[in-house]
């Protein structure tokens, strides 16, 4: 056993911004400055670079992940009447954006394998009010996009990403998380594998009419200085956010390949612990570990024991949307969702961070086989 102070934060921002903070001080000091605080030019080339990291053609700086996902829907022209496709297993903010369009979430339960969308789900869920698939990758695994693009071809459907937990995932051919459909939608939230020290969001696509629309959209709705076309709200990215995350950027790729380092030895130590289920993991950089979810029917028990022994586990997530308060009203369930309400009882995020030490990631193994050597 370490000693009393010894701690896993799930996150320690102080230690993953130490190393990275010179380079983001005068970056700010630059534009507190020389530049605009609101729009300015340290936005577009955050846009430009981002959508390049991506794959990309173009992108649109929005307020936060859920904007970002509500706004490249209604920039695609989803609205009252019309379904959205999406997994039961997400963040409840997936379907209030959906919401937000006038649309209805149709929800499928997960491939409980992958705990991601499955093109199987997409089909029966499809009816002739059908209009999008919002493809999430769940955890940072990218869901099986090159098929439901399929689906979505053949069906004539729009296929959006909530890529908000899965920044620099690649799919076959290497193509990254994002740049599959008719957009991406990507969350800055702190926490994320790429975080803003704040919120902000990100839409690319390689669309310029999407775009000229997201950026009208995004900005009350102003085709000019004092011409508005539509009703809309004010959420751009800002411009110190984006002025911290060109300074992040160029780390993401190895911040990821950390994650994937930690999430294999997770695999190698943790491999047929008592009834340990470990997240799937297709190989090569499919999954980028914004969390390594595992899951146990003993879920609440470890993650107590943990949390006494210094461990920050977390659940993500305890309370499906469809029976959230919020969710009940407003989302269609496809003939229950068995294998979302399993999850949400099972599953528990050990700690995966690009700024977790070795020996942090060793204790986790440890102090979990211990729990299930009854130790
Ligand atoms: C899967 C998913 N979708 C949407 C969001 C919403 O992003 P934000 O918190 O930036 O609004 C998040 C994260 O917070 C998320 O994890």
């Amino acid at each position: 056993m370490k000693g009393r102070n010894y701690k896993v934060p799930s996150k320690d921002y102080g230690v993953q911004y130490r190393s990275i903070l010179p380079g983001i001080l005068k970056e700010i000091e630059r534009v507190f400055l020389e530049e605009d605080p609101i729009l300015g030019k340290p936005v577009e080339r955050f846009e430009e670079e981002f959508a390049r990291w991506c794959g990309a053609d173009l992108a649109v700086g929005v307020g936060s992940g859920t904007d970002a996902i509500y706004l490249a829907l209604r920039g695609l022209g989803i609205g009252p009447g019309d379904e959205v496709v999406t997994s039961g297993h997400t963040f409840f903010a997936t379907l209030t954006a959906v919401h937000m369009t006038g649309a209805v979430p149709v929800l499928v339960d997960p491939d409980p394998k992958t705990m991601n969308l499955s093109s199987r789900g997409v089909l029966e869920a499809l009816t002739p009010r059908t209009r999008a698939v919002l493809a999430v990758h769940i955890y940072g695994l990218l869901s099986p996009v090159e098929e439901i693009r399929e689906i979505c071809r053949e069906k004539g459907l729009l296929l959006v990403e909530d890529a908000a937990q899965a920044h620099g995932a690649r799919g076959p051919g290497g193509r990254r998380a994002g740049a599959w459909g008719e957009a991406g939608c990507f969350s800055f939230h702190p926490s994320k594998n790429l975080g803003a020290f704040g919120d902000g969001g990100m839409i690319v696509t390689s669309d310029p009419a999407l775009r000229r629309v997201l950026l009208e959209l995004r900005n009350l709705g102003k085709k000019n200085k004092y011409e508005v076309r539509h009703v809309a709200p004010n959420t751009k990215l800002d411009t110190l956010q984006a002025a911290i995350l060109s300074v992040k950027l160029p780390g993401v790729d190895a911040w990821n390949a950390r994650r994937r380092e930690i999430a294999s030895y997770y695999r190698k130590e943790l491999e047929g612990v008592g009834d340990l289920v470990l997240p799937f993991d297709p190989g090569g950089e499919a999954h980028v570990y914004h969390l390594f979810v595992v899951r146990t029917s003993r879920r609440d028990e470890l993650r107590a024991r943990l949390k006494k022994e210094g461990i920050n586990a977390g659940v993500h997530y305890p309370v499906p949307p469809h029976l959230q308060e919020m969710g009940a009203g407003i989302v269609l369930p496809r003939g229950g969702l068995p294998v979302t309400e399993e999850l949400a009882r099972t599953v528990l995020s050990l700690p995966v961070s690009h700024e977790l030490r070795d020996d942090q990631v060793e204790y986790v193994c440890a102090r979990v086989k211990a729990f299930f050597r009854g130790g």
